[in-house]
């Protein structure tokens, strides 16, 4: 568990500034005597440093994710409260250049090597995306975002690329994944507070910042499929989020006895592209997918995704999961769906299955349990209250404690059995119900 700020009781404010520097400074050393004896490097910001740490053992991943709450106490702490709140008010002018990077295609303006200035930038940038900046705007916005750490100035009046802007050309789900909490959600995230004032305690999905943000009356995922382009952004950032530390697929893998099921049928319900059955049916070749998503979100970029060795073992469908469900198989997964819908519409989601069950078929949900407050580590603890507030923001919908899981079945139909709940080695739980008639 990490660094609550107002713990422990006994130790005093100055010794815990002592202690936390030790335990940094002991930290450090264990990962970089790790490194040096494995004739690795450390993750830097040059453009041709490294973009992970490439530790992946469990001792040194458990390390590295103490480090930076550690790190992160020690700096709120010397910052002090006063000046910590500030900050983070503060901090959303940063969104500005982040936005701009991705909507003048910033990263794809800059020459790979080398450096440009701003005035050519300006005109790169106009060339790229008809917008018209003038540099010395672009000048501003360039250098608060390298006060970020995202692209440098090796020259003064010149930009150059360092390793974080690279990624975004070399990594097109991470490039979504920013383009997307930018372009698509940052308005929609402004606008929450106001939703909560106009519609108190709401569980439809179309009264939410998204709505304001946008001026219109449709749910998020009706948003999303409006526009072929902001579906594709989403479908990558969701990429990039299963590469996540703590949501990474292998979790989803690993975590659920998916051998026990044998020669099976899995219907992956608002699968997305494929990418979970995709893991899932490389580790277990018994194991066949029904992946079923919304027309809309299959943009035909997606739809020739399945690996070649892949292709009898899934199947990509359109199905709404509103509807009744027409495919009998033995389980019905959901990862990260429920989590997107009131428990007014999650109950329908569940009704809508009873057509295609057959008996002891299993409801295997991957998604988050939330915990009481302080029992995880301060890491996950934020991770996981920023994705909740996170589907009020954009669904008005929720995460879940185990008591609301087991409700939403005891809600949805006395039929389902409650078979258990456990916690994956990342942050999502799986929970299971079995179809019993
Ligand atoms: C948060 S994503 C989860 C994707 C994937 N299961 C995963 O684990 O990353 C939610 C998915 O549900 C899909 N979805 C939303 N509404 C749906 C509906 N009514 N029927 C089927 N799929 C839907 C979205 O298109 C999206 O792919």
């Amino acid at each position: 568990m990490g660094g609550l700020l107002t713990k422990p009781a006994t130790e005093s404010s100055v010794d815990r500034l002592t202690t936390l520097s030790r335990d940094i400074e002991e930290k450090t050393r264990y990962l970089t005597d790790a490194l040096r004896s494995k004739g690795l490097e450390a993750p830097s910001y040059k453009a041709n440093g490294l973009s992970d740490f490439p530790l992946t053992e469990v001792e040194a991943v458990r390390t590295r994710q103490e480090l930076v709450a550690l790190t992160k106490e020690l700096h709120d702490l010397v910052l002090g409260p006063r000046e910590s709140l500030k900050n983070m008010a503060w901090e959303s002018v940063s969104y500005i250049p982040l936005q701009a990077i991705c909507e003048f295609k910033i990263a794809e303006a800059v020459p790979l090597t080398g450096s440009i200035c701003y005035e050519e930038l300006a005109i790169k940038v106009h060339d790229l995306t008809g917008i018209m900046i003038v540099p010395s705007d672009l000048r501003r916005l360039m250098r608060l975002a390298i006060a970020n750490n995202i692209f440098q100035e090796p020259k003064i009046g010149s930009v150059a690329h360092n390793r974080a802007s690279l990624l975004l050309l070399e990594d097109e789900s991470l490039a979504s994944w920013t383009a997307f909490y930018t372009m698509d959600l940052l308005a929609p995230i402004s606008q929450t507070v106001a939703a909560m004032k106009a519609w108190p305690g709401s569980q439809e999905t179309n009264q939410t910042g998204v709505n304001i943000a946008f001026n219109h009356n449709e749910s998020f995922f009706d948003h999303l499929q409006a526009d072929e382009a902001r579906a594709r952004r989403y479908d990558l950032m969701l990429q990039s989020h299963g590469q996540r530390e703590g949501y990474n697929l292998s979790h989803t893998v690993s975590g659920y006895p998916w051998a026990k099921l044998g020669k099976a049928t899995v219907v992956d319900m608002g699968g997305n592209e494929g990418f979970v059955a995709i893991a899932l049916a490389e580790a277990f070749p018994s194991l066949s997918f029904i992946v079923q998503d919304l027309e809309g979100m299959r943009t035909p970029e997606m739809m020739d995704k399945i690996p070649e060795h892949l292709s009898s073992q899934i199947s990509l469908t359109t199905h709404d999961f509103f509807q009744p469900q027409t495919e009998t198989g033995d389980a019905y997964l959901f990862r990260h769906i429920f989590h997107a819908f009131s428990d007014k519409y999650a109950i329908n989601i569940l009704r809508a299955l009873i057509p295609g069950l057959k008996p002891g078929a299993r409801i295997i949900i991957n998604d988050i349990v939330l915990p009481d407050p302080g029992v995880v580590s301060r890491l996950e603890e934020k991770s996981i209250r920023t994705m909740d507030v996170l589907m009020k923001a954009v669904c008005n919908s929720r995460e879940r404690e185990m008591d609301d899981w087991k409700s939403l079945f005891e809600q949805a139909d006395k039929r389902f059995r409650w078979q258990g709940a456990w916690k994956t080695s990342g942050r999502l739980w799986f929970i299971e119900s079995t179809w019993e008639p």
